[in-house]
């Protein structure tokens, strides 16, 4: 599903190869690289990088709306800055999850929130029902911004991923 979602101080749009450089200063980040997902592997170079952005745009068409995969770029010096993701959440693939990943030197200014607030936004006008948010315990940075966003939190599992895992759920209002 295509989308350009801009907000005060940000533009949330499609990835393209383009980006591979700049997308690899985020996920080629030991600190971003850590917290993802556990077959998430720290993506070293700007050939791996443009790798996984093609596998993702591939991918982006087949996806059940509104799933997606986006970057985040800053609208003041168009520098990209992070990406977020809706996605199925494993193994049942009936929640939909809302993931982010920031550049670790731009962190504290309040981007995965206003992002990760006009994603939100829009997915309930497409019609879902609740997004959620899963987290490690000890991953303070992603539990914060869930709360700042005003998730409510469901409670600790291991259904997901294999691990034990913070959930948090926003409906709409
Ligand atoms: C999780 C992650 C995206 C959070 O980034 P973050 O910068 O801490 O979160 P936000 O962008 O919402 O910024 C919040 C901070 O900005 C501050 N802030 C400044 N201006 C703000 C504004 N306009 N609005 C909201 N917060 C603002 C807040 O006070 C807060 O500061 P603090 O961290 O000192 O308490 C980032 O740490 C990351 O990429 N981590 C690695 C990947 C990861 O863990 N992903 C989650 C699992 S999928």
């Amino acid at each position: 599903m295509s989308l350009e979602l801009p907000t005060d101080r940000l533009l949330i749009r499609e990835w393209q190869l383009d980006d591979a450089e700049a997308a690899q200063r985020i996920y080629g980040a030991d600190e971003v690289a850590h917290w993802l997902t556990p077959e998430w592997r720290p993506v070293n170079d700007t050939d791996a990088m443009r790798a996984v952005l093609h596998a993702w745009i591939e991918a982006g068409p087949n996806l059940v709306p509104p799933a997606g995969r986006w970057a985040i770029v800053r609208k003041e010096d168009e520098e990209l800055v992070g990406g977020l993701s809706l996605k199925l959440l494993p193994p049942f693939e009936e929640d939909f999850e809302l993931t982010w990943a920031l550049r670790p030197d731009v962190w504290g200014q309040g981007y995965a929130t206003e992002a990760s607030q006009a994603v939100i936004d829009w997915a309930f006008k497409q019609g879902i029902e609740e997004v959620f948010a899963v987290a490690r315990p000890n991953n303070k940075r992603a539990i914060a911004v869930a709360r700042r966003l005003g998730m409510e939190w469901v409670g600790e599992t291991e259904k997901y991923y294999d691990m034990r895992l913070q959930v948090f759920r926003m409906r709409p209002t």
